[in-house]
């Protein structure tokens, strides 16, 4: 398998400052290094070009911050992303905060006839303007790929919705606001929260995860928030829930992922490495992603 590995230093989602850093702390903890022993061809693509507003605002007619250029950056993503897809190579996106899936998805879904999407999180990022606490995109993506949300946000690469309900299972949730409990249950999204992963078990939730998601999709993408681990584990993120994955469920869901090789693109988002301990948590989603690729397959 051929991986292009694409940058994306956004942190316009929303206003902790330093996560528009995770892909160069990602790259410091050895991205390349660890994917090439794994004999991949790796292609590190750089950074996308990110338009950085002179002042942060909200647009008069949404209470969405930094819609336009959260948008823009969206569309560039989209493009690079189906680019690497028509090339015929993994695409692996670097966050950035999680404001990044709209593009990265919107660049992926229209090469499939039915994508799945496993969001592993400690929230939903199900919120609208309308019930968004925040007025944070980044609180936002999953519902813009279900075509909720702002016409900017959900038209990105011309084509809506990106995502059925019923392809998404949602992993490690803490933290769901009212608004997006009300769309989980109106649409009959899986999710397994702490609640679940402690009842059943990772292998469990894995396990069904994948039967679930193998009988009706072609290809499936992994969107990692690493505020889905425990902020022990990983301390670099803005938006930090105690109560979460561990470092060995989330190594053991990475490498059943691997040996079910249903994992057809991937992003780690979130990395903040201007609060994270010594570049732990870019170190944390560099071994996810060895696990991920098959480290222990070899
Ligand atoms: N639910 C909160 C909001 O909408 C927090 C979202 C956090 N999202 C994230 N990708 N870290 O503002
Ligand atoms: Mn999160
Ligand atoms: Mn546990
Ligand atoms: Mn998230």
């Amino acid at each position: 398998k051929n991986i292009s590995i694409i940058g994306v230093p956004v942190d316009l989602g929303q206003t902790r400052r330093g996560v528009d850093m995770g892909p160069s702390a990602i790259r410091y903890a050895g991205v390349v290094e660890r994917l090439e022993a794994l004999q991949y061809d790796i292609e590190d693509l750089g950074d996308i070009e990110i338009k950085r507003p002179p002042r942060r605002e909200i647009a008069a007619d949404t209470n969405l911050k930094n819609l336009k250029e959260v948008a823009d950056a969206s569309e560039r993503l989209a493009a690079k992303v189906d680019e690497t897809i028509k090339a015929n190579r993994f695409p692996l996106v670097l966050g950035g905060d999680h404001s990044i899936a709209i593009g990265s998805i919107a660049g992926i879904s229209k090469h499939y006839e039915s994508l799945g999407v496993i969001w592993y999180d400690a929230h939903g990022d199900l919120n609208t303007a309308e019930t968004s606490p925040s007025g944070n995109i980044h609180g936002m993506p999953l519902a813009v790929c279900l075509g909720l949300g702002h016409p900017d946000l959900i038209n990105i690469a011309g084509y809506n919705p990106k995502v059925k309900p019923e392809n998404i299972v949602i992993i490690g949730a803490r933290s769901l606001d009212d608004g997006e409990r009300k769309l989980i249950r109106e649409k009959g999204i899986r999710v397994y929260t702490m609640h679940e992963v402690d009842r059943m078990g990772m292998t469990a939730v894995i396990e069904e995860t994948i039967s679930y998601l193998s009988a009706k999709t072609d290809g499936v993408h992994l969107s990692l928030d690493l505020d889905g681990l425990d902020p022990s584990d990983a301390p670099g993120v803005g938006t930090p829930v105690i109560g979460g994955l561990s470092y060995r469920e989330s190594h053991l869901a990475m490498e059943m992922l691997a040996e079910a090789n249903i994992i057809t693109s991937a992003e780690f988002v979130e990395v903040n490495p201007i609060l994270d301990e010594k570049n732990k948590t870019a170190s944390l989603a560099v071994a996810l992603m060895g696990s991920l690729f098959g480290e222990k397959l070899k």
